[in-house]
């Protein structure tokens, strides 16, 4: 088991923070995620004109770890442009349950050096991970 890097994290994140595209919200995030291999990859929310195609720090922090090769993660942090510590939304949580484990800490810190931690289990508990796809049947319409 790696040990968790929180001040890399917390660098990290709060660097990708200062790359966020946020005209819209005014809510500049940054995300920071350690994998297995102990390498730290970041990501920022990148908004958009048509607001549904806003992307939050969360998701493009997977997938810049995604695109180097790695597949599992043993921690997350959201760096917050607030006070109040703030946990990832439904959407990413959904995401950070396809690569994370049930007890990985999902993280949030800010500008005061205030950290919150729950674990992804708190966050999104039974969530619908891979593991349910191995069990699919097919039901057919006339049965
Ligand atoms: N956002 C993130 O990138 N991550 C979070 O954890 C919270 C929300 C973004 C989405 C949107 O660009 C802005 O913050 C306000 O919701």
């Amino acid at each position: 088991m790696t040990a968790i890097n929180w001040a890399a994290l917390n660098a990290a994140a709060k660097a990708a923070s200062e790359q966020a595209y946020a005209p819209y919200s005014q809510f500049p995030v940054g995300v920071a995620i350690q994998a297995e291999s102990g390498k730290i990859y970041a990501g920022c929310n990148v908004e958009n004109a048509s607001y549904g195609g806003t992307v939050c720090a969360e998701r493009n922090a997977i997938a810049a770890a995604v695109v180097a090769g790695e597949r599992k993660f043993a921690a997350l942090l959201v760096y917050t442009p607030q006070s109040k510590l703030t946990p990832p939304c439904g959407i990413c949580r959904q995401v950070i349950a396809e690569f994370f484990t049930p007890d990985a800490p999902i993280a949030s810190s800010n500008h005061l050096g205030q950290q919150q931690s729950w674990s992804l289990q708190q966050l999104l508990p039974d969530a619908f991970t891979p593991t349910y796809l191995a069990a699919s049947e097919k039901i057919s319409k006339d049965s």
